[in-house]
Parts: structure tokens; C-alpha cells; sequence
């Protein structure tokens, strides 16, 4: 069945990687992003590659509030929503500049669950609907190296736990989505393991399966749920010393 999608950081490399797989799939789509200018590019190369209507709205996860109005304009309303825009600044500079740290959990938390709540009322009321919340591994534990970060997304992760609680009984799905290393943009200066490091398409196939699935929450790929099992059973003791 074809649904409306929105996807909010619809410039971000997952975000873009989302919205290819829905529009291959016929889906409505509602491309959210700062300078909505930008997207053009994006909404034509949609258009013309999938024949799919495609829509471009301004949206800035820190302008909290423009959220209700911005979402009260997106017509016809979404019945998908992905919460995909984040921020990571380098983990040494987010310890010395407080408003770089600060931004992190303002983007990463903060406005995910501003508009969250918006969406989740509306589709509340509508009694149907399904919200995704990108997420991150980093958040399943805090280490030396991103715990600025990695709280943030933690943060966002026991959010939407409570979201999919509240919501489950009006018939709302809501999925986590806790990527590992990913190559984009975000992660594009960094030295990553190349074996561990996936692609935005692979997140993106991963993540339409589990809304067709209706899971609650998926690691992507698969094996970061092992990887980060054993990273949670590690002894505080130990894990303190590590230093990872
Ligand atoms: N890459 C990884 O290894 C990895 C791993 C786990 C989780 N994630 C998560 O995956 C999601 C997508 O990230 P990505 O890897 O695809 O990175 P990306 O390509 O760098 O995308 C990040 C996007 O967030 C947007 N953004 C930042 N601040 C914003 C704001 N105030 N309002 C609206 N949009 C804002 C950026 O928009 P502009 O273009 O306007 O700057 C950019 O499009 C993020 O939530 C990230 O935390 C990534």
C-alpha cells in the first residue's frame, strides 16, 4: 500500500538513500531540509527517475517554533515519517566549545523531539500512522571517545522507546533505527573500519523492510546488535579503563 512520506534532513545521505527506495516503491514524498532551495535537484531527479510526486519544505530542527506550522502545511499529510537529520562535531572540539556540545543535543534530541510530537499528535488523532527515529549505536553506551554525541543519541533512543509506548494503543508504529558506521558525509573525515562501515543504500533497505515488518527497533546492519551486546557487557571496571 502506497503511504505519504516525509523525511526530515532529506539532504543527508540516508535521508536521500530513504527516499530513492519509496519513491521506487510509487510513495508520495515530502523532502524536508534547511535552504529548502537545495532540494530542487533532488525532487527533479525523483520525478523524472520514478514519475513520483515530490514536495520541498523548509525545515530547521532548531527553529522549534516553526514545527507545528511547518508540519499543519504538508499536504496531503504524512502517513511515514523518518527523523533523519543529525549533528556530530569532531568529539575534541565539542569537549573545549560548550556551544558545539550544546548543538549536538539540541539537533539530536531536542528538535527530533520537538517535531516527533507533532507528528505523534497528529497521527494520534488519525489513529494510524508510522514515525522512524535514525538513531545510533553511540548511544548504547557512553565512551571516551563521542560520549558528547553518543548522549544525545541516547537521548533520542529512550524517546522513542516511550513514543512507541504511548502510541502503540492508538495504532501508531513507531521504529528505532541504530545505524553502526556508516559512509556519508557526517563520517567522511574519519578513519573507519572498512568492514564495519556499511552504506547509506544498506541503511535504507534495512529500514524499509522494518516498517514493512513493523519492528520495533533494528541495528543495521544486523551484526551491530552482536557488536554492541558484547560493548554493553563489558564491566564498568574494565570499560573505564579501556578508553575506547
Ligand atoms: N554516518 C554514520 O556513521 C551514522 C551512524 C549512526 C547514526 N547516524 C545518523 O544518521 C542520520 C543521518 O546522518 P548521515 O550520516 O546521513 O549524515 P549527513 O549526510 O551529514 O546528514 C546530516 C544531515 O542533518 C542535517 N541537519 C543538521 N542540523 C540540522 C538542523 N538544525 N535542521 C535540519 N537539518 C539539520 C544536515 O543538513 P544540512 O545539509 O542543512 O547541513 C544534513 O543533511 C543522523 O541522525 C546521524 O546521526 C549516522
Amino acid at each position: 500500500m502506497s503511504s505519504v512520506v516525509l523525511i526530515l534532513g532529506a539532504l543527508s545521505d540516508i535521508g536521500r538513500a530513504i527516499a530513492h527506495e519509496y519513491a521506487r516503491r510509487g510513495h508520495v514524498l515530502h523532502l524536508a531540509a534547511r535552504r529548502a532551495e537545495r532540494l530542487e535537484a533532488e525532487l527533479s531527479d525523483l520525478r523524472i527517475r520514478y514519475g513520483v510526486q515530490a514536495h520541498a519544505g523548509e525545515f530547521d530542527a532548531l527553529a522549534f517554533d516553526t514545527h507545528e506550522a511547518f508540519y499543519a502545511a504538508l499536504d496531503p499529510a504524512p502517513e511515514l515519517v523518518f527523523c533523519v537529520f543529525g549533528f556530530y562535531a569532531d568529539p575534541e572540539a565539542a569537549r573545549q566549545q560548550w556551544p558545539l556540545a550544546r548543538q549536538m543535543m539540541e539537533v539530536n534530541y531536542v528538535g527530533a523531539t520537538s517535531i516527533m510530537e507533532v507528528a505523534a499528535r497528529q497521527m494520534e488523532t488519525a489513529g494510524k500512522g508510522c514515525l522512524v527515529g535514525i538513531s545510533s549505536v553511540a548511544g548504547d553506551r557512553g565512551r571516551a571517545k563521542n560520549y558528547l554525541y553518543g548522549s544525545s543519541k541516547a537521548a533520542f533512543t529512550a524517546y522513542l522507546s516511550g513514543l512507541r509506548n504511548r502510541l502503540y494503543p492508538k495504532g501508531v508504529h513507531v521504529l528505532t533505527v541504530k545505524p553502526g558506521f556508516v559512509h556519508t558525509q557526517m563520517t567522511a573525515h574519519l578513519d573507519l573500519p572498512p568492514l564495519l562501515t556499511s552504506t547509506p543504500q544498506r541503511v535504507a533497505r534495512d529500514v524499509v523492510s522494518a516498517v514493512k515488518k513493523r519492528k520495533n527497533l533494528i541495528y543495521t546492519p544486523w551484526y551491530w546488535r552482536y557488536i554492541m551486546l558484547a560493548i554493553k557487557l563489558i564491566p564498568e571496571w574494565l570499560f573505564k579503563r579501556l578508553s575506547i
